[in-house]
């Protein structure tokens, strides 16, 4: 017997970025570990891909094509760029590259992305179960923003020293703005 699939309710942040694709993702990874890095003599970030820094100290990744659904029922919401952070000489290498959003069908929202490269190919994690706060930004181009925590697979991104549940930077995904005619007509 085939199991049947539960049509699903999107939820409705999903809504602008459906009609018009997003336009990037921004996070701050962990306000405290930005510190404990940014104290650290020989650290560095290195952003890449189209990834850049933020006024307030986060990073943002630019979106890469629109969002869409797998078979399972999951919204996957794509974005590009690439940050690595290295300190230590070496011992902390931290690399977040090609982060996506995806939605299940249950409406449970998650983080991952490229955090290693084993022979060449990319490997992916989870790291955040994001909770929807709201939308904010500005109409032409709206953002939906959420609180984040570590997930059960991101532990080993920080290396044991958070835990499942912690607290990190919340995350923002824009929309791309309406094309200049249709945003007048929503003036
Ligand atoms: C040579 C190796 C390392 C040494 C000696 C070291 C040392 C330390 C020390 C002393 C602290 C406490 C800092 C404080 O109390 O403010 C700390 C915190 C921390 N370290 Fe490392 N560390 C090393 C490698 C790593 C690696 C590989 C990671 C992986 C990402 C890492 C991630 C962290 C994090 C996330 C914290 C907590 C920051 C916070 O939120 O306060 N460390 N480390």
């Amino acid at each position: 017997m085939t199991a049947e699939v539960q049509p699903t309710a999107v939820p409705d942040f999903m809504d602008p970025l459906l009609q018009r694709g997003a336009r990037d993702l921004t996070w701050g990874i962990k306000a405290s570990f930005r510190t404990y890095f940014e104290r650290l003599p020989d650290h560095a970030y290195d952003l890449s891909g189209g990834a850049n820094r933020t006024e307030g100290g986060g990073f943002r990744f630019p979106g890469r094509g629109a969002p869409t659904m797998a078979e399972n029922g999951m919204w996957v919401i794509p974005f590009s760029g690439r940050l690595v952070l290295t300190a230590h000489f070496g011992a902390l290498s931290v690399l977040i590259a090609d982060p996506e959003v995806q939605v299940s069908p249950q409406g449970r929202v998650s983080l991952s992305a490229t955090v290693d490269e084993v022979e060449g190919r990319p490997a992916c994690m989870v790291i955040a179960d994001l909770a929807f706060q709201g939308m904010g930004g500005e109409q032409i181009s709206p953002e939906a923003n959420f609180s984040a925590s570590l997930a059960r697979e991101g532990q080993y991104l920080f290396m044991g020293n958070y835990y499942a549940g912690d607290p990190l930077d919340p995350v923002s995904l824009r929309s791309k703005p309406l094309p200049e005619r249709v945003a007048e007509e929503h003036q």
